[in-house]
């Protein structure tokens, strides 16, 4: 960890691409809840022609398991020029935004096996809960989550997970077999994770898939539901959890096949796996396995 020196921001730009970008939408809710720090996240190529207005001081995050990736690259040496702090959250000791950011923290994941990354997107998440509860020790905030003993549970609960192989690969028969394209929906954080999930089902099996906030497919995507799309639904919040039940109603009415996994205590009969209730900041941890090894199986 090399934070020696950190000032306390006060607002966080999360610069990040593809599954990183995604860890960093589910990290901005980590930053605002514990930390009470504003926190954007940004498209890093979007983020190289349009920047937005930057307020007063702020600390720009790259999230990449690589430390390499050109976008984030580019955006990084526009913001030292600009003489804003930097902060790399990678994987890869030595790469360049490694070397170059003004500070640190390695997300400790070993090394990558496959493009379509799955274990770097949850050691993301972990380290930004640890730079978020940080953040928040310095202020002298109290956390809302005691975090060391949150993720000690749910290292073991993910790894009970991993082990429910033969449930993914059921799953991915049934809904996938054959299938074109197909829809994940969720809301509020479950919306961040369904776009990580809709993004490695397609970058590894070539199945067009669509992640979508649940409460957005009835403004114009619905219509692309037709008889036997298959619909992955992710309920993990009390909040939304009826509301999310009635879109996945509401597709189901048109035709659509879908493959409910929610969090238990908000399970119904006849959903097709039910999680074990985590800290409901960290969920993101849990809820993302099941996405990942249907992918993997499909
Ligand atoms: C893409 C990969 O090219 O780069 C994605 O296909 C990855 O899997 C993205 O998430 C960003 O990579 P990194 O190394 O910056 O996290």
């Amino acid at each position: 960890i090399h934070l020696v020196g950190l000032d306390i921001p006060k607002r966080v730009y999360i610069v990040a691409c593809g599954t990183s970008y995604h860890a960093g939408l589910v990290s901005k809710r980590l930053l605002e809840q514990i930390a009470h720090i504003p926190t954007e996240v940004h498209i890093a190529s979007e983020f190289l022609y349009d920047q937005p207005l930057i307020g007063d001081k702020p600390l720009f995050i790259f999230i990449s398991q690589s430390g390499e990736t050109a976008d984030s690259r580019g955006v990084l040496d526009k913001i030292k020029k600009q003489g804003y702090p930097t902060l790399a959250v990678t994987n890869v000791q030595g790469s360049t935004l490694y070397r170059e950011a003004d500070f640190k923290l390695l997300t400790h994941a070993g090394p990558e096996i496959a493009v379509a990354s799955t274990k770097a997107y949850t050691a993301q998440i972990a380290v930004m809960a640890l730079l978020a509860i940080h953040l928040a020790n310095v202020q002298g905030l109290q956390s809302p989550v005691d975090m060391f003993r949150e993720l000690r549970t749910i290292s073991t609960a993910m790894e009970a997970l991993i082990e429910k192989k033969a449930l993914a690969r059921q799953i991915a028969h049934e809904y996938l077999t054959g299938k074109h394209s197909c829809f994940f929906i969720g809301r509020l954080q479950d919306y961040a994770v369904c776009l990580e999930g809709a993004l490695k089902l397609k970058e590894i099996s070539y199945i067009q898939a669509e992640g979508y906030a649940g409460g957005e497919l009835k403004h114009g995507p619905i219509a692309l539901i037709e008889e036997g799309t298959p619909v992955f639904v992710l309920i993990t919040d009390s909040r939304i959890a009826k509301n999310i039940r009635s879109n996945a109603e509401e597709v189901r009415s048109r035709g659509a096949n879908t493959c409910i996994i929610a969090v238990e205590g908000l399970d119904h009969q006849g959903d097709a796996w039910v999680l074990p209730r985590v800290h409901p900041l960290l969920t993101p941890l849990v809820s993302v396995i099941p996405f990942q090894l249907i992918a993997y199986y499909a």
